[in-house]
């Protein structure tokens, strides 16, 4: 299959309301859509990516009306979340409507939605008929593209076609909130964090360890993710002492050890966030062995980062 890589939103929209995959920014992350009533079009999702189909994917709409389109109970925990976050990135797990495909939920009784606030991303979703059922752009188990070059790497041949936006501004997929249930609970740690949610709907809380074990609430969380070639090594607070080694590469808020082939010191956890992924794939694509990675302060985002290299470092 050709991919066809433009940046106009209506070639884009009229490949979605054809039923075919697009690649599209958001300020997250890059997203791999389709059109949310069309099964065949979800399938290509999953295949594109080699996901696993027990893995719900997220329901994009260009605006908190559209939620009605795929769930018909909103409670007031919710209704807070959307008044003050929406759009932006943020997914709320609600009650699915009967009319949403099990495929794009993985057979589960509820919906991942979202509303993102890129103004490309928001003008392509309101040019598509329906809403969008997106993943993250990369190939499953990588890490999430943050521009489309990634995505074009990653999924070249696959898809029909790439919104080319500029590179994504968070670039750390969107905090999940599970709203379907009393209190609401984190299902992943974004850059709105936890703290800012407990403002508004204070009983907001995380998942217990007990929680996370018995039952996988967030089910993409038991897979791989975010997995450059390289090995990732995690240092700095309360992590092992760190030491150059051959072809080694260096991401972090502070300045590296000696002998590090490659470095990224970013001015502050914002920054870190916005050049994670992206300078684990270029580590890949310049043959880097071992990236050292310190990790930031367990506080805002720098939670969101500590949680994606925790799991990029898992064997
Ligand atoms: O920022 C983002 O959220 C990006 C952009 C494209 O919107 N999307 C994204 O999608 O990160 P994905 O598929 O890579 O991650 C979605 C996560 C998965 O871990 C999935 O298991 C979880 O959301 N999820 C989706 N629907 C769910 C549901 N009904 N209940 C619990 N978890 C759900
Ligand atoms: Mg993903």
């Amino acid at each position: 299959m050709q991919t066809i890589v433009t940046e106009s939103v209506a070639v884009a929209a009229t490949w979605i309301n054809r039923g075919e995959v697009v690649a599209f920014p958001t300020e997250t992350v890059y997203g791999l859509g389709a059109d949310s009533t069309n099964d065949k079009a979800i399938e290509n999702i999953f295949s594109a990516k080699g996901r696993p189909p027990d893995n719900p994917l997220i329901i994009h709409v260009h605006s908190p009306e559209q939620i009605w389109e795929v769930s018909e109970k909103i409670p007031h925990t919710a209704e807070t979340f959307i008044h003050h976050f929406f759009p932006g990135p943020l997914t709320l797990i609600l009650k699915k409507n009967p009319a949403v495909s099990p495929l794009v939920t993985a057979g589960l009784l509820t919906v991942g939605v979202r509303c993102p606030i890129h103004p490309v991303a928001r003008a392509f979703l309101k040019q598509c008929n329906h809403p969008v059922a997106a993943p993250s752009a990369n190939i499953s188990g990588r890490p999430s593209s943050t521009d489309w070059k990634a995505v074009y790497d990653d999924l070249q041949g696959k898809i029909r076609c790439v919104l080319k936006g500029p590179q994504s501004t968070i670039g750390l997929e969107s905090t999940i909130v599970d709203c379907s249930e009393t209190p609401p609970r984190l299902l992943r740690a974004g850059a709105i964090s936890l703290e800012t949610l407990r403002k508004h709907v204070p009983e907001t809380r995380a998942l217990t360890d007990n929680e996370k074990q018995q039952r996988p609430k967030s089910p993409g969380l038991k897979y791989p993710h975010y997995s450059p070639s390289a090995r990732i090594k995690l240092c700095g607070s309360g992590y092992p002492d760190y030491k150059g080694e051959k072809n080694s590469a260096w991401i972090g808020l502070s300045s590296p050890p000696e002998g590090i082939s490659k470095i990224s010191v970013c001015k502050d956890p914002e920054e870190y966030a916005y050049k994670l992924f992206s300078f684990f794939r270029e580590c890949d694509r310049e043959n880097i062995e071992v990236i050292l990675c310190e990790m930031p302060p367990a506080e805002g985002i720098g939670l969101a980062i500590r949680d994606r290299l925790k799991r990029a470092a898992e064997e």
